[in-house]
């Protein structure tokens, strides 16, 4: 059975035993099944606690736990043009067996709202995509491949062991940050970044380009995505700028709006 068919066969069985849909874009409709299965890259989204909640219209949604302190999951998106089939549910008791890893590398910074708010919205949007292939053909796979890939590419470590630290007074060059990431990424990446209050380019995201198979390296695709934007963002962000310098903000677990304030 092919993972199109495996997806309808999901939809179908969600059909019928009466399954709640939220829109109209998700089972009925097979051609949204072939548009969701048709893509051959994906992005492991890496986000900075620390200049997170920077970009975060509502100064009073957002909290670092303090148990956070590296780089954490945002997401694994493969790069479609469609929506995703959000027929295909996912609960809680899915995740079980990969709770600890999620919570450490996969926080929500969001007050107030259960982590597996954010993994299931996650999941609807980005994952039932990649359900499509067999190594992520479940909620389980999907969020053990990322974990898997997160702890591949150990930046943190890789960061640490670098002259790029975290500081409000020290910026950095494009090309400094790009240097430190080039041995392990190759070219295959986007530094994604905010502007702060003052006008300082944070960063604030790393996208690390996929194929299907999850290796690295896939040609870039200029379709910028509408799906990665979240209504409480001004911005998620944008490509962090050549013709400036970039701050790497420490976290600041009291003031995480304005870390450097
Ligand atoms: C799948 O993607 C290819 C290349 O982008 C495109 O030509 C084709 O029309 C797409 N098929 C569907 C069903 O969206
Ligand atoms: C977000 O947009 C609002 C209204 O456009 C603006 O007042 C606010 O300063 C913006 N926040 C950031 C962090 O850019
Ligand atoms: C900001 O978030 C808080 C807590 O979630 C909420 O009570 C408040 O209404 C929000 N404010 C705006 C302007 O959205
Ligand atoms: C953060 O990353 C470093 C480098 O990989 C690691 O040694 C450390 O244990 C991590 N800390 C936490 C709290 O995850
Ligand atoms: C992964 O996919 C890419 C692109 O299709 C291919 O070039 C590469 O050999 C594959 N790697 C593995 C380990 O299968
Ligand atoms: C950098 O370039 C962008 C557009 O390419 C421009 O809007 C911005 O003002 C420039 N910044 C500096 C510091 O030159």
């Amino acid at each position: 059975m092919s993972y199109d068919k495996h997806i309808l066969w999901v939809c179908t069985a969600a059909l019928v035993t009466g399954w709640v849909f939220t829109n109209d874009d998700g089972c009925s409709s097979g051609t949204v099944m072939r548009h969701s299965c048709n893509w051959t890259c994906m992005h492991l989204t890496l986000q900075w606690p620390g200049s997170f909640c920077i970009g975060l219209t509502n100064k009073t949604v957002c909290k670092i736990p303090e148990s956070v302190q590296n780089w954490t999951i945002h997401g694994l998106w493969p790069m479609r043009t469609g929506h995703c089939c959000d027929c295909w549910p996912i609960f809680h008791s899915h995740l079980q067996e990969i709770e600890a890893d999620l919570t450490q590398l996969w926080p929500s910074f969001i007050k107030g709202k259960h982590f597996f708010y954010f993994w299931k919205n996650e999941w609807i949007k980005h994952g039932t995509c990649a359900g499509c292939e067999e190594t992520m053909g479940s909620p389980f796979l999907y969020f053990q491949a990322a974990v898997k890939l997160r702890k591949l590419f150990d930046i943190d470590n890789l960061l640490q062991s670098s002259r790029i630290k975290t500081s409000c007074e020290v910026s950095y060059k494009h090309d400094d940050i790009r240097s430190v990431l080039t041995p392990l990424l190759g070219q295959n990446y986007d530094l994604q970044c905010v502007t702060d209050s003052k006008g300082r380019e944070a960063w604030i995201q790393l996208k690390i380009h996929l194929f299907r198979n999850q290796t690295i390296g896939c040609p870039k695709q200029e379709q910028e995505q509408k799906f990665d934007r979240l209504s409480w963002f001004n911005s998620t962000g944008h490509p962090c700028p050549k013709n400036t310098t970039i701050f790497y903000v420490p976290i600041n677990y009291e003031n995480p709006h304005e870390p450097c304030n």
